[in-house]
């Protein structure tokens, strides 16, 4: 009904805006801002086993495998432990080699994905420990793995998921931050600083949400795409991903997420003056190199929309619009540099007539293969 709905349109809207204030329940009682510490129960209760872990393979499906991607970067940089990333699907097929000394981490929203509790049944006969980060309380997947911390942003309508990918990052860097400081790879000073990024977090989301109506704006150009590309590197690599997955799953526009560095294997043959390219081209240590690939699109005549930091002038000089982010620690990026994409897919959906919260063929939750 219109009152959950709270004056928004659609869900998704809503629960795009209720990021931040999502955000900020899932670090409450987690983050403490004036001792700069985190803390997570699962860590606490099983510190031996999740800090000797000799590997993490993390599993999901669609927006939660996203989310996966970022967590191994974050686990791989603060941990310097080995990740690898599975579809749910094609691990639990594969005879995959786990042995005890590995943790599996499940992400689910729902907790019910076959895939993913079929992932974990396995994982769980091969004897590895099994870490759960879900949003629903009680869920097949929360029941059925060793320990874990729920996302707690609340109940996800929108079929399209979005506070639920926000909430799986920061569970993820929340853990990943932990676990550094636990093995003594993270020095006290990254832990408080890092600490400190973390606490901004819902602020930084609170101003990207300021360009909603910009975003809208520009959006109503793209309504007639038939093709979007999407590219980030690093941390905003999986933003990429998960950008063109949102547009693919409401407006059905094709969109592919692709490395930035590799659009000159392919990607760049479908440059022309009809193609959107979404760029994330945040500050970066690979901000130049981001930047010769907007010039190469723009050789070509192609429509960019860059995702910059905010004082940016050198990208604000070549892209067709630019959405402002807020300077943020790099492995943090993706918790605000995803909120443009969400919206500019709302909004591209809305201008098309779709029904952004029950988009044709798709399922919020996936009990069957
Ligand atoms: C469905 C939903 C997606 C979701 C995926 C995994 O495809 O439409 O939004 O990302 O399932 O769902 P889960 O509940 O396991 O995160």
């Amino acid at each position: 009904g219109q009152l959950e709905k709270n004056g928004f349109p659609h869900f998704m809207l809503k629960e795009i805006y209720d990021q931040p204030g999502c955000i900020s329940d899932c670090m409450g009682g987690r983050v403490n801002p004036d001792a700069g510490t985190v803390t997570l129960s699962a860590v606490s209760n099983f510190k031996e086993r999740l800090a000797g872990a000799h590997r993490f393979i993390i599993v999901g499906c669609g927006t939660s495998w996203h989310a996966g991607l970022i967590g191994k970067q974050l686990i791989e940089s603060f941990c310097r432990v080995p990740v690898e990333v599975e579809y749910a699907s094609e691990f639990r097929y594969r005879n995959p080699v786990i042995s005890s000394d590995d943790v599996v981490i499940a992400i689910s929203q729902s907790g019910e994905t076959a895939d993913t509790l079929a992932a974990v049944e396995l994982a769980k006969e091969k004897g590895a420990f099994i870490y759960g980060i879900c949003n629903v309380v009680g869920s097949s997947i929360a029941r059925a793995t060793d320990t874990g911390s729920y996302i707690h942003v609340g109940p996800e309508i929108g079929v399209a998921s979005t506070k639920a990918f926000t909430g799986q990052v920061m569970v993820l860097a929340l853990l990943a931050l932990l676990l550094g400081k636990e093995k003594g790879i993270v020095s006290e000073e990254e832990y408080h600083q890092t600490v400190a990024g973390l606490v901004e977090i819902p602020g930084k989301m609170r101003e990207v949400l300021k360009q909603d109506s910009l975003i809208a704006d520009f959006s109503k150009m793209f309504t007639y795409a038939r093709n979007f590309i999407y590219l980030g590197r690093g941390y905003a690599f999986p933003v990429a991903l998960e950008g063109a997955l949102k547009l693919k799953e409401i407006s059905y526009i094709h969109a592919e997420g692709y490395p930035a560095a590799e659009m000159k294997h392919g990607p760049i043959a479908l440059v022309d003056a009809e193609m959107p390219v979404v760029v994330i081209a945040a500050q970066s240590a690979l901000y130049d190199k981001v930047l010769s690939n907007i010039q190469e699109i723009k050789a070509r005549k192609g429509r960019v929309i860059a995702v910059v930091t905010r004082g940016d002038t050198e990208i604000k000089k070549l892209a067709d619009y630019c959405i402002e982010l807020p300077d943020t620690l790099e492995c943090l990026l993706p918790l605000v540099a995803s909120i443009p994409l969400q919206l500019l897919a709302y909004h591209i959906a809305v201008y098309r007539g779709m029904d952004v919260d029950q988009p044709r063929n798709l399922a919020k939750s996936v009990t069957v293969e």
